[in-house]
């Protein structure tokens, strides 16, 4: 099974990330960290751990604090997409029993990642925080680390917090920005070029079996998918984070094309866009496998079977 660390902003679309990910049984979930993002870092770390309750898997999957804002910026909250609590008020009368560790996420992630060299791939569903940070004190991870998958920016179409800025590379550009430039040898940017596409619909849901899965995600994503309607016009929600997920699972699903990106952190317009050079104009060697295609069908498949099945104890 691959080896990950899943960082998270428990969100809406971050809890069915680690739904997918405990529920496909093909991935060793070495740990959870949690980041400032959607909602503030007690409510993303309370909400991942009642996620984790939820699947009856809270004793085997360790959740780690991370930052509590971005490095140089404040935080900016999507409570009007995510809901009040960030999971659009499920689960709002669970008993949380499980805990965060006390180990900061970042010293986490350097400790995993050293420990094990070539074997971790870091999925990261939020702004990128907490690998910035384990950065800057550990730059050797970019050489230790398999693979780093971000969901994060979009190259070709429009943002979804400003015109030109997808949410989690505008909430931190800054750290945006250092990981991109960190040098990892393989730097996947899952993008909402693709996870527009992978649209979740009440149809989708009414084909997950499990009632206790079911009505969580009934409930979780109803007014995700009001708001989704508002903006877009279709009777469905993406599946951002999940995707990112989905492209641990099965790199299949997407097609990526590499190039050189980098992030805007200087310009009241346009900060946290994501700059793909595509003709490579700037000369820069490539950074990052950018998805710009996927089989939507096909992930949406894998995403319903997997919710579909007991959680591998
Ligand atoms: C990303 O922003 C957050 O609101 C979602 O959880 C996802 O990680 C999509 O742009
Ligand atoms: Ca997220």
């Amino acid at each position: 099974r691959k080896k990950v660390i899943l960082d998270v902003d428990t969100g809406v679309d971050d809890a069915l990330a680690i739904m997918l990910a405990v529920t496909s049984g093909q991935l060793d979930i070495l740990g959870i960290t949690t980041v400032s993002g959607n909602v503030s870092l007690d409510q993303a770390t309370l909400n991942t751990c009642k996620i984790l309750q939820l699947l009856g898997v809270s004793g085997q999957i360790p959740v780690y604090r991370g930052a509590d804002k971005p490095l140089a910026r404040e935080a900016i909250f999507e409570h009007r997409v995510h809901g009040a609590d960030g999971i659009g008020g499920a689960l709002g009368d669970m008993p949380v029993t499980k805990q965060a560790e006390t180990e900061p996420a970042e010293d986490f992630i350097i400790r995993q990642v050293l420990a094990q060299p070539g074997e971790i791939t870091l999925i990261m569903t939020a702004p990128l925080t907490n690998l910035a940070r384990a950065l800057q004190k550990c730059p050797e991870l970019t050489q230790h680390a398999a693979e780093v998958i971000v969901m994060g920016g979009v190259v070709q179409g429009f943002g979804n917090i400003t015109p030109t800025a997808e949410y989690n590379m505008y909430v931190d550009p800054e750290a945006a920005k250092q990981v991109l430039a960190a040098g990892f040898p393989r730097l996947t940017l899952v993008g909402l070029d693709v996870t527009r596409r992978a649209l979740l619909s009440a149809e989708d849901i009414a084909k997950l079996r499990i009632p206790a899965i079911r009505d969580y995600v009934e409930q979780s994503t109803s007014g995700y998918r009001e708001r989704y309607y508002e903006r877009n016009g279709v009777q469905a929600c993406a599946l951002h984070d999940p995707l990112a997920v989905g492209v641990a699972l099965n790199r299949g699903f997407v097609t990526v094309h590499d190039y050189y990106v980098d992030v805007e952190t200087r310009s009241e317009l346009c900060d946290g866009q994501t700059v793909c050079d595509f003709q490579n104009r700037l000369g820069k060697p490539v950074n990052a496998a950018v998805c710009l295609e996927v089989d939507a069908a096909a992930f949406l498949e894998c995403f319903i079977d997997s919710l579909n099945q007991e959680p591998k104890k």
